[in-house]
């Protein structure tokens, strides 16, 4: 099948050894851990507390235990071999075991308390930071798809990451079981330590290398994963299952979705097969060095040289050292690769926006006195090399309603964007009274705009609180959204819905009831009624409104924005006659402006789009 419908997101089967991160890469990586750490500290500073606590207490359970059954191995040896009578503080030992075994479940179960409490806690502290962070990055981000593969994998490693919280506290207990097993050891025979060691080295070695190669892998495989997410979402909207069905898309898409899937897979499996194998191997080295050093304690107390409590207690001190030292390097190896997956995440808090308030920055007057000036601005998007305005000048006086078209493409909807300073000029400048737009404050100058783009969210939720985005901060101000909705023509279409303007909207949850087009429009244009501002902008919000419908809001919106500053970009000219001057788009530059009659009279392009339309109503 071609698949040239489609980005190449798989690259070519490679060999996995390939992108496998250098050593240096991983111990850099480890860098992350720190500030993770600080996000957890500060997600729940208590409970880390206590599960460190309860985890040091656990890690010394093992040691207390082996030493306990040394004694009551020994004295029961002696009763039975010279006949030495028990010590009284025998059955101590005994009840002090079972005691001991008692506390080390409780401790387990509060060790599970605490994991599970910190990391419901680290994830909503977590998400609502990236929330935060999210909101106050530039628009431009979010149009660069290398952004939303950082942010995606951001968002996944707020919530699958929590895993490393509950491996760092588990490293803490390995380690401590570990040096106080070590300790044991070391007091009897010092050098079956080193042995354990050198065994279990190339374990870690193994695990560490195949932990990397998957996350290298996965990380190659982030825009493959996100094609795959879309193909899922395709058929699986309201707007895509239509189409998918009408136009038998069906088996195009999953013949697509199987294949990258199955080269996914591949990838995959293939990693996992050279772990298998290479992993066992290494895995027998360690098996090899516990039963190693363990027949050698048995030779010495077959010999005499070692009681059997102390048998006992060095084998069990060598199984539990042989685990935990192993237990210790993969944690490490994996809190490493978890770290690694962390440097998304913190990249994704590292971004700063590029546009934002300076300090100090100037209100927006409450009463702007000169208006909006585009003085010779040009711009293009960032990574395009191709100019979308050229020089463009013009101003929207304080009393002003401005009208823009133009044909597709030609920057009507860019001119909004730097009106509104989601972008900022290449060259030129933008001026408000005189003084450049970056010396305002961001939250000053939105504030005293209301613009709803020709791509308008639809909230799935309430009638009300879609208007009442708008200005958020009326959301229980019934009395005002409903005059906004009646400014927009919205409120008729509002009250036929079952719960009137409580009637939560869009096809997501149950008992919501969907719009038609034209209705949504209305709702998005009451947001910028409701919205206390000194300038309005419509962007075409009105293509799927009927011609009398579109003809009521233009009027509307005409009479409401009189004395008022407001820009209205529209493909159809009779609403567009309603503005006191006309700015002609071309190839990014202004070709004409002007009243309607007069551009009809130059006979220029405005003449010639004018007439064109005029002749398909004939
Ligand atoms: N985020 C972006 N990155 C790169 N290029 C962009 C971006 N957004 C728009 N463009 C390009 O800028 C040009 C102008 O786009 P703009 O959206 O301003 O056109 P428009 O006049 O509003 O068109 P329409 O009538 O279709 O709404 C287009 O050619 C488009 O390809
Ligand atoms: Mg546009």
């Amino acid at each position: 099948m071609s698949t040239k419908a489609f980005p190449k997101t798989i690259e070519a089967v490679q060999d996995p050894d390939i992108p496998s991160p250098r050593w240096r890469e991983r111990l850099q990586a480890l860098k992350n851990v720190p500030p993770v750490m600080k996000f957890v500290w500060e997600a729940a500073p208590a409970i880390v507390v206590g599960d460190l606590a309860s985890r040091v207490a656990a890690a010394l359970v093992p040691l207390c235990a082996l030493i306990i059954t040394r004694h009551i191995i020994d004295n029961i040896v002696a009763l039975r071999s010279n006949g030495t009578p028990l010590p009284h503080t025998f059955w101590w030992l005994v009840a002090g075991e079972f005691a001991l075994a008692a506390f080390a479940a409780m401790l387990m179960r509060l060790v599970d308390f605490c994991d599970v409490a910190l990391a419901e806690r680290f994830m909503r502290h977590i998400s609502v930071r990236l929330m935060k962070h999210a909101a106050n990055l530039d628009l431009m981000s979010y149009e660069d798809p290398i952004f939303y593969d950082k942010l995606e994998r951001a968002r996944v490693q707020s919530t699958d990451r929590v895993q490393m919280i509950k491996i760092a506290g588990r490293l803490v207990q390995e380690v401590v079981t570990t040096v106080s097993l070590a300790a044991g050891i070391l007091f009897y025979a010092p050098w079956l330590l080193l042995a354990l060691v050198i065994c279990v080295v190339p374990a870690f070695l193994g695990e560490t290398h195949f932990a990397f190669l998957g996350y290298s892998m996965s990380f190659q495989q982030t825009p493959a994963r996100r094609e795959l997410d879309y193909l899922r979402m395709v058929g699986g909207t309201k707007e895509g299952a239509k189409e998918v069905k009408l136009f038998g898309l069906a088996p195009f898409l999953v013949n697509r979705y199987s294949e990258v899937a199955t080269d996914l897979c591949d990838q995959t499996l293939r990693v996992a097969r050279r772990k298998l194998s290479v992993g066992s191997l290494l895995a027998l080295l360690g098996v090899a060095g516990y039963y190693g050093t363990y027949a050698f304690v048995i030779l010495q107390t077959v010999r005499g040289a070692l009681t059997l409590g102390q048998m006992t207690l060095l084998a069990g001190a060598i199984a539990g050292a042989s685990t935990n030292i192993q237990a210790v390097f993969t944690t490490f190896s994996e809190i490493a690769n978890q770290a690694l997956f962390m440097t998304d995440l913190l990249l994704f808090f590292s971004v700063k926006p590029k546009i934002s308030s300076m300090p100090n920055a100037l209100h927006v007057p409450k009463k702007i006195h000169e208006g909006f000036e585009f003085k010779n601005v040009s711009f293009q998007y960032p990574g395009s090399s191709r100019q979308v305005l050229k020089n463009v000048s013009f101003k929207l006086g304080t009393s002003e309603r401005i009208a823009i078209v133009g044909e597709n493409g030609q920057g009507k909807t860019t001119i909004v964007k730097l009106l509104t300073r989601l972008y900022e000029p290449t060259e030129g400048q933008i001026l408000l009274d005189g003084k450049d737009l970056r010396e305002y404050d961001l939250e000053s100058l939105w504030s005293q705009i209301g613009v709803i783009f020709q791509d308008f969210m639809r909230y799935e939720m309430t009638a009300s609180a879609n208007i009442a985005v708008g200005r958020i901060e009326e959301i229980k101000n019934q009395f005002l959204i409903r005059a906004a909705a009646n400014k927009s023509l919205a409120e008729h279409a509002i009250r036929k819905l079952p719960q009137g303007f409580d009637q939560v909207l869009g096809s997501r949850f149950e008992g919501a009831v969907d719009l038609s087009g034209g209705e949504w429009q209305k709702i998005a244009i009451a947001r910028a009624y409701l919205r206390d501002a000194q300038l309005l902008i419509l962007d075409e919000p009105t293509a799927a409104l009927d011609a009398r419908s579109e003809h009521e809001v233009f009027q509307r919106f005409s009479e409401l924005t009189t004395g008022k500053m407001s820009v209205l970009i529209s493909h159809r000219f009779s609403t567009v006659k309603m503005a006191d001057r006309i700015l002609v788009l071309k190839n990014g530059e202004i070709a004409e402006q002007g009243k309607h009659d007069q551009l009809i009279k130059t006979g220029g392009a405005y003449a010639e789009m004018f007439e064109l339309q005029a002749a398909s109503y004939r």
